[in-house]
């Protein structure tokens, strides 16, 4: 008997080989979709798929290859067209970030998942940094006391082409969700309120805006602060970002690499203090990023389960990009709900 599960994937740009590179080892690959043919067939190619393989068209690719999961790697604009009609197909869905491109599209596929009983869940990449879990791990285990403030710097000068540099707000509703995630994997704290301040530097070779700042209000009395930009030319920051966390007993530091925590350690009569450093005690994943999104998903579709950036809980880091462009668009603090 064939037990191995069948994918459709669904999208062919510059994002698909990472999913291609995990799909063809895990999976068996029973087509490739893509608006633009040439992509898809650029892609077939690659990974020895046959070109009877290859479609245009979604509806028609579901109908004669009746995969069991669908991988959306389309850009923003296409999730919800993709996912609804996989969903509508009896596919399970694990979809590149964003989730979709507003909260009304967002809540429509988070509640089509609900109600085909299907998993829906996103990409969100930076869970599954090496040594993300550990800093998640280090941060609960009250190192520094309770968690007040989180300060996240991201300035990059990314000179990309393609559909972000028309995009009215690429920073937000393209990058600033892993930042916005990865904060409530740090911290399992969720968004109240938000106050953002976006804006296109002069040098921009953006359309919308580029860059941006935003006051988050977070559940457990914690503020958090991000700062951001993609036409941010010179010390640019690492990918995810320059973490500062401040506890009520000390401060985490982390950018990709080991966290470190200097911890106050008060003397007996309370007025004198010295500083300790501290590390985590968890060792790095060895499987990490994409790869180990996938395979996360592909085991909870084989085994059941609910991977960590399922639809239902993952929509909550996207209210928090949105909540930040209607915060940026109406000049004022927002309820992220
Ligand atoms: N997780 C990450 O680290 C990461 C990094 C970069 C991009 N992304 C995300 O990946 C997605 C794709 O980005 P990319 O850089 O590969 O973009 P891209 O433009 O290179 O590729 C997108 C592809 O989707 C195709 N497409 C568009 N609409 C479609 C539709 N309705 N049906 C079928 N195909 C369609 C396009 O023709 C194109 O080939 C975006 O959502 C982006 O935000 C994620």
């Amino acid at each position: 008997m064939d037990d191995e599960l069948k994918v459709l994937v669904v999208g062919c740009g510059a994002m698909s080989n990472k999913w291609l590179g995990v799909a063809e080892k895990e999976l068996r690959i029973v087509g490739l979709v893509d608006i633009q043919r040439e992509n898809a067939e650029r892609r077939a190619k690659e990974y020895g798929i046959r070109n009877e393989r290859v479609f245009e068209d979604l509806d028609a690719a579901l109908k004669s290859t009746r995969p069991d999961m669908v991988f959306d790697c389309t850009v923003p604009e296409a999730h919800y067209e993709v996912t609804m009609k996989a969903l509508s197909a009896g596919c399970h869905v694990l979809s590149e970030k964003p989730l979709a491109d507003s909260m009304e599209h967002a809540k429509e596929m988070v509640d089509k998942a609900r109600r085909t009983g299907k998993l829906y869940a996103v990409m969100q990449n930076r869970r599954y940094l090496a040594t993300a879990p550990a800093t998640t791990e280090f941060i609960n285990s009250g190192v520094i006391g309770d968690i007040t403030t989180i300060n996240v710097d991201f300035y990059m000068g990314a000179h990309f082409k393609g559909f972000r540099t028309e995009m009215k707000h690429p920073l937000l509703l393209d990058m600033a969700i892993h930042t916005f995630d990865q904060a409530r994997q740090l911290t399992a704290a969720d968004p109240l309120e938000v106050y953002c301040k976006a804006f296109n530097p002069k040098n921009s070779w953006y359309a919308g805006n580029a860059s941006a700042m935003c006051v988050f209000q977070m559940t457990n009395d914690i503020v958090f602060n991000y700062r951001g930009s993609w036409c941010s030319e010179g010390y640019i920051t690492p990918w995810a970002g320059s973490w500062r966390i401040i506890g009520t007993r000390g401060t985490v530091l982390w950018a990709e690499g080991t966290p470190r925590a200097e911890v106050v350690d008060y003397e007996e009569d309370g007025l004198r203090c010295r500083m300790k450093e501290r590390k985590p005690d968890k060792p790095p994943l060895k499987v990490t990023g994409h790869e180990a999104c996938i395979k996360e998903f592909i085991e909870c579709v084989g085994r059941g389960g609910r991977p960590q950036t399922v639809g239902e809980d993952n929509i909550k880091s996207l209210a928090m990009v949105f909540g930040a462009i209607e915060s940026a668009e109406a000049g004022h603090p927002v309820s992220i709900v």
